[in-house]
């Protein structure tokens, strides 16, 4: 159509009829837009069509590319570390961003993370950072990059002018029931990952109950169209799927998250939470070529060293005593054996119904409110022995949090099946780490 503009009915009938959408279409599409000149409920109905009808992999790679086009990317070239990054599609107790940052740092990358906050029951990273006194997360494009050379590792806000066009689709799809579609997350995740200038990055694709994507197929086919998108736009990509049935750690809460985190930067920290930071940090150091051992940074103090050097850099005090909840209450075993099950979405759910995370984008978070889970799959424990404890600050939140909790927690006779973390790796093969 060349010399007039697409018109968004058009636009929206071709892919409610199955049809594939032109490169001049979309990009049309999203720049009309984030400029505000089609309706919200004209894109809305778009989405919706995608939603039904998917995209094929070249409207997939020209939405994405749109997207990414109407703001702006960081030049990260120049810096004399590699770069590279790691995104997780979220799960309940997920910290590993708040280690993997400072561990890959001290190894020798440069990992900027540009993260977002926390939306339903699983919490964001930088509410968790938010809970440090004095932390603080928005930062300015040059503040990014000489941390990145100093420290080596940066977690702050990505700034509006990173694909601003994600941040008003992601607002529409909340409120249309749009968001679960693969197309459309992949885009938005990837989006913001190449405008952020990282040269490689690794996705933690959670499935479980606890997550997004609750099939094992339905995370396998988002890790591919990610990694897969990625590659087309020059990045290098390897995704891990990992399980999100059971709370990661013992820990969900914004501030109980942080003194989680800080277990395992200083070698201590629960077995699972381990496993998944050490197998995303070796695939991350491979990634930037980098042959160093992350189980030693953790051991020898210079992972703790480096989440310190960043919290100090980024206004923080990283010996400041964190928010407590003024009421703690706990939930007991009603028999004795062994914890068979422990739902990850239940536990989620109470934390956020606590105060720890959000029903609105623009809604506070409690730094102080969550679920400690003292029993997890495999631990036996005692009749009346307390097995989960909530932690908030408004009394008239409990009852709802142990409302949702009823059923989250089965015992039995014997022991489950050890269940592996990291279930599956899709990617590009390894590469040789550099000597
Ligand atoms: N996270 C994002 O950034 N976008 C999505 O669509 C889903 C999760």
């Amino acid at each position: 159509m060349p010399g007039t503009e697409p018109d968004i009915v058009d636009v929206i009938r071709s892919k409610r009829d199955g049809l594939e959408l032109s490169d001049a279409e979309i990009d049309w599409t999203i720049a009309a837009f984030a400029a505000g000149r089609v309706a919200d409920e004209q894109v809305a109905a778009l989405l919706m069509a995608i939603f039904w009808r998917g995209m094929s992999p070249a409207e997939l790679s020209r939405w994405t590319e749109a997207i990414l086009s109407s703001g702006e990317r960081v030049d990260l070239s120049g810096l004399s570390r590699p770069t590279v990054d790691k995104h997780s599609t979220g799960g309940v107790g997920d910290k590993v961003s708040l280690v993997l940052g400072p561990l890959v740092a001290a190894c020798g990358a440069a990992v900027p993370q540009l993260s977002g906050r926390g939306l339903g029951h699983t919490g964001g990273t930088l509410d968790k950072l938010d809970s440090i006194p004095g932390f603080r997360s928005t930062l300015t494009a040059e503040e990014i990059r000489d941390q990145l050379e100093t420290v080596g590792c940066v977690i702050c806000a990505a700034g509006p002018g990173l694909a601003p066009a994600d941040s008003k689709l992601y607002a529409l799809r909340d409120v249309t029931g749009t968001v679960e579609s693969i197309p459309l997350i992949a885009a938005s995740i990837m989006s913001k990952k190449i405008a952020e200038g990282t040269s490689s990055l690794v996705l933690d694709v959670k499935v479980g109950s606890g997550a997004f994507m609750t099939e094992r197929s339905q995370g396998a086919e988002l890790a591919r169209t990610m990694v897969g998108l990625g590659s087309h736009h020059g990045l290098d990509v390897v995704a891990l799927l990992t399980a999100m049935d059971t709370p990661l750690g013992r820990s969900a809460g914004n501030a109980l998250e942080v003194v989680e985190s800080v277990e395992v930067l200083s070698g201590g920290g629960p077995r699972d939470l381990v496993d998944v930071t050490l197998a995303l940090a070796r695939e991350m150091l491979d990634l930037a070529g980098i042959g160093a051992d992350p189980a030693r940074a953790l051991e020898d103090g210079s992972a703790l060293a480096c989440w310190r050097e960043m919290v100090v850099a980024q206004g923080g005090d990283p010996d400041a005593p964190l928010p407590r909840a003024r009421h703690v209450e706990t939930v007991r075993a009603d028999c004795s054996g062994v914890v068979t099950r422990l739902d990850a979405r239940s536990v989620g759910v109470a934390a956020w119904r606590l105060g720890a995370g959000r029903a609105r984008k623009e809604d506070p978070v409690s730094a102080s409110a969550g679920v400690v889970c003292l029993a997890k799959p495999g631990d036996e424990v005692q009749s009346g022995a307390p097995v989960l404890e909530l932690h908030g600050d408004d009394a008239s939140r409990f009852d709802r949090a142990r409302a949702a909790l009823v059923g989250s927690l089965e015992i039995g006779d014997t022991p489950p099946p050890a269940a592996p973390v990291v279930l599956e790796r899709i990617g590009n093969p390894r590469r040789a780490p550099r000597a």
